[in-house]
């Protein structure tokens, strides 16, 4: 595969045509001690997977990747970083699009544009005994030059926002650029200015929103993002503190 790629040190990438699932690849390589900063990239994917067991739509000409990190932290703390994967490829995506489009962090993960998933970020990790982490991928896929019709939530793509010639390659190298940057900034100064900046880019914070829990959907007001990601939702006059599950409007 002929690449034009470039990443900085510490990024290692490695390219594939088609790939099962650049998550699999990247925890694959970890487990035979590949190290932090390894990239796995494909143009495709046969078996791209979503949250919640869902899969996602994996044709060439959208963005496909996987970063492997070691995090040395707790892995409650380290799932933190989903949300500046999130906050990383939200600028990525507003970077590219006509000033002023809107661009908003979907509870925990995901990126609207105008209102439609632009991109998704699934993470995966192997946690060892005592709370620690053996390691961490964070895959994230944006739809470029397509997106799925048939999905719950609707979808868009770069695109279809008005992004004029942006390639796969441009996004991979500004969204791994951008994650590093704030990757660093996380490890230095806590979760703290990764959720004000989050919060700038919320959609529907002070909103009522539903969040599909495992066994129930709860209505409520989001409130806020609390000190370590999760959502706080003012249900029935009380408030509930969220870590997983899906929101809509
Ligand atoms: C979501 O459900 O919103 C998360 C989607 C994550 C998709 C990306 S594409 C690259 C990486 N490989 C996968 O199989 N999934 C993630």
């Amino acid at each position: 595969m002929s690449v034009t790629v470039s990443l900085p040190s510490p990024y290692r990438l490695i390219p594939f045509e088609t790939i099962d699932s650049t998550n699999e690849e990247a925890k694959r390589l970890a487990d035979s001690d590949a190290p932090e900063g390894t990239v796995v990239w494909a143009r495709e994917q046969s078996v791209g997977r979503g949250r919640r067991g869902r899969s996602w739509v994996s044709g060439r000409g959208n963005l496909y990747c996987s970063i492997l990190l070691r995090p040395d932290c707790h892995a409650f703390k380290a799932m933190q970083l989903s949300f500046v994967a999130a906050l990383a490829m939200a600028e990525a995506v507003a970077s590219v699009l006509p000033k002023g489009a809107f661009v908003n962090c979907k509870w925990p993960n995901d990126v609207l544009v105008e209102g439609r998933k632009i991109s998704g970020i699934l993470l995966e990790s192997q946690n060892i005994p005592l709370g620690g982490m053996d390691w961490l991928v964070i895959g994230a896929g944006l739809n470029i030059a397509s997106f799925p019709g048939d999905v719950e939530f609707p979808a868009t793509s770069v695109v279809r926002e008005g992004g004029k010639g942006v390639t796969v390659e441009r996004m991979l190298e500004t969204f791994c650029l951008r994650f590093w940057a704030g990757f660093v900034m996380w490890k230095n100064l806590g979760f703290e200015p990764t959720r004000k900046a989050w919060l700038r880019r919320a959609a529907w914070i002070g909103k009522e929103i539903n969040v599909r829990l495992e066994h129930e959907t709860l209505t409520g007001e989001f409130k806020a993002l609390d000190k370590d990601g999760a959502l706080i939702l003012l249900h029935n006059g009380c408030e509930r503190r969220i870590t997983a599950g899906d929101v809509f409007v």
